[in-house]
Parts: structure tokens; C-alpha cells; sequence
């Protein structure tokens, strides 16, 4: 009975998921922060029916997102305020991009099981990063998806690893800046540099804007399947090689390590998949990497391979308190 339990509830999560997912895109938890309303108030706000708003709220309460008082009003709970879309930590766009981009993704898992391609492709009809490049909206929430759902580890990867050897580093595939921003707040002497396509370098000037560290980032255009910077002590890729296949991972590695000093260090930041059948989350992970850039997690010792294969030595793997790891190379 225990098992059938546990087992109805992993069949029936798609419908919790897309509960937060609309939530999130009426902004509910914003609204009710702002005061305790009843369905009929956010039916109103929200341009939906008061009957449905009203099952979707009984709903949400029952799993503890929202409460609703004696006067059929709602209130929020820890789990609404964690997807108020105006919050540090918050999950509200990590909860719209699931929603709809991977959600229609997941859907197609069977077609990537059956052709080993990607289902996004399919359904989209062009590669993920093609579509957040022509998609400006898709792309906001993208940016602001990778700050709620990889926000949390950046200051674990700042403090974990000792930064402060080099005196410049270069965030490959920097996206939002978030990640660069943190390293540089704790290691004060660093100077560093964003380099990522020009469409998301043009979002990542408006989202450092107000950063305290925006004087010591440098925004660099480009793209890394051309070429990478030349002249920096430390080469960043946080959850970069997990998007893309062997092969492509090896175009990016080959440029980084043309552009690289000889001393200088690659640091790989990404969930090394641990042996064993413990749970870890870049083990689901890794099924959206399949589905969606078309990458993969990889192992400590697939990374030595791919390195090796590329010019590089693994030096070490350096653990943070989160699920990421810090796979260091060095140019052989
Ligand atoms: C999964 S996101 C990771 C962002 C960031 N490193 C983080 O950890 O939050 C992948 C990043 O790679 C960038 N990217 C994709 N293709 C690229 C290319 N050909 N050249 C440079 N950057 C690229 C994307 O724009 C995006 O910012």
C-alpha cells in the first residue's frame, strides 16, 4: 500500500506542477502578499472564471500554497511568498519555464527515447538557444529561470572555491551576470568578464546594472563554438558543457584552451553525476539536458575523458555544499 501511495502521487505530479504553474503566471502570490483575497477579488484581477479560481485555490491550499481564513480569504504561506515574482531566491520564473517550454518538452519523452533527438527542436522547430535569441519574453524568463533554479549555489561556489589566486576571470556563457556578481562581491581584487552571445550580453548589461561589482565586469559578445577571450587567469563555465554533446563540447574546449595563458585554469562548474543509486537532482536533470540543448550530466570520469581529449588535465574536482562541483583543469 506504502509503494501504491508513493507511486499514485509521482503519476499525478504533472497536475501539482502545473497548479504553480498557472499561480505563477496570474501572478496569484503577489496579489494575495499584497492582501488576503477571495477567489471572486482574483478571479476579478486575474480576467478568470470565480468558479474555477475558487477549486484552484482549495486546491493550492491543500498543499500548503496559500490559506484560506474564516473569511474565504486567502493568505500567504512560506511556499506562495518562495513564487512572488518580486523576491531574491524567487521561483516564479523557474515555475513559468517549467511550465511551458520543459513541460511541452516531458511530454515528448517518448519521441527522444525512441530517435535520440531533441524534443524542443521538434516542437519548436529550432534549437533552444536560436529560440531565446528571436523569443525576447521567453528570454527574460530563461534568464531569470537560471537565477531561481542556480541562484542559490552561487554563494557556496564563491566561498567553496579560492578565487582569489587570479587576478582576472572570464564567465563563459555568463548569462545574467548572477554567478560573476557574487564571486566578485566576496574576492574583492578579482576583475572579471562576461562573455556570452550578443543578444543575452545586451540583457545582462540592463540586469548588472545596479550590481555594486559592475564596475570590475567587463561584457564581452561572442560565441564560444568561434572563439573565447584571450588573456584571462580563469576560464568559468557554469552548467555550460552539460547543454551539448561530446563534440560540441569539444569545439568550446578547443577555443578556451587556444585562448588560454598556459597557466591559467579551467573551472567546469556542473553536477558530477555521483556511481550508485542515491538520489541526486542532476540525474533528473540531466533527462532535460536530453530533451531540451540536447547535452548530458556526465561522471568524474567522463569529464577526464572529455578534457583529456581536448588538451586539458583534470587537476582536481572541488565539492561545494550544493550539488555542484568544481571540475579544475589545466592545459596539458
Ligand atoms: C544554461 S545557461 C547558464 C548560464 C549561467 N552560466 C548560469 O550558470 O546561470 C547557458 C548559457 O550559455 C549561453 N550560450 C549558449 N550558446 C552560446 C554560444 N554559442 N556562445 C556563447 N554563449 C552561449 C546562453 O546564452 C546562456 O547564458
Amino acid at each position: 500500500m506504502q509503494e501504491a501511495f508513493q507511486m499514485s502521487k509521482m503519476i499525478t505530479g504533472a497536475w501539482i506542477s502545473q497548479m504553480v504553474y498557472v499561480t505563477a503566471k496570474l501572478k496569484l502570490a503577489d496579489l494575495v502578499a499584497a492582501q488576503p483575497r477571495t477567489a471572486e477579488e482574483l478571479a476579478g484581477l486575474t480576467d478568470t472564471q470565480p468558479d474555477t479560481m475558487s477549486r484552484l485555490l482549495r486546491a493550492l491550499a491543500s498543499v500548503e500554497i496559500f490559506a484560506e481564513n474564516k473569511d474565504s480569504q486567502f493568505e500567504p504561506t512560506p511556499l506562495s511568498e518562495i513564487l512572488r515574482s518580486d523576491i531574491p531566491s524567487s521561483q516564479w520564473a523557474l515555475a513559468i519555464m517549467m511550465g511551458e517550454e520543459h513541460y511541452r518538452c516531458w511530454g515528448e519523452l517518448m519521441y527522444s527515447l525512441e530517435t535520440g533527438k531533441k524534443s524542443f527542436d521538434k516542437l519548436y522547430g529550432q534549437p533552444i538557444f536560436e529560440y531565446l535569441g528571436e523569443n525576447p519574453e521567453a528570454a527574460k524568463v530563461f534568464d531569470a529561470a537560471m537565477t531561481s533554479v542556480h541562484g542559490r549555489e552561487s554563494i557556496p561556489m564563491a566561498t567553496a572555491y579560492d578565487f582569489s589566486q587570479f587576478n582576472s576571470m572570464v564567465d563563459i556563457g555568463g548569462g545574467n551576470g548572477s554567478l560573476l556578481s557574487t564571486i566578485l562581491g566576496v574576492h574583492e581584487s578579482v576583475k572579471g568578464a562576461i562573455y556570452d552571445l550578443p543578444s543575452v550580453i545586451n540583457r545582462t548589461q540592463t540586469s548588472l546594472s545596479a550590481s555594486p561589482v559592475a564596475d570590475r565586469i567587463e561584457l564581452l559578445p561572442g560565441n564560444f563554438f568561434e572563439s573565447a577571450p584571450a588573456g584571462f587567469d580563469c576560464y568559468l563555465m557554469r552548467h555550460i558543457i552539460h547543454d551539448w554533446t561530446d563534440e560540441e563540447c569539444g569545439l568550446i574546449l578547443q577555443n578556451c584552451h587556444s585562448a588560454m595563458p598556459d597557466d591559467a585554469k579551467l573551472l567546469i562548474a556542473e553536477s558530477v553525476i555521483p556511481a550508485g543509486n542515491e538520489p541526486f537532482f542532476g540525474k533528473l536533470l540531466d533527462l532535460t539536458m536530453m530533451l531540451i540543448p540536447g547535452g548530458k550530466e556526465r561522471t568524474e570520469e567522463e569529464y577526464r575523458t572529455l578534457l583529456s581529449e581536448n588538451g586539458f588535465e583534470l587537476t582536481q574536482v572541488v565539492s561545494t555544499e550544493t550539488e555542484v562541483s568544481f571540475v579544475e583543469a589545466m592545459k596539458v
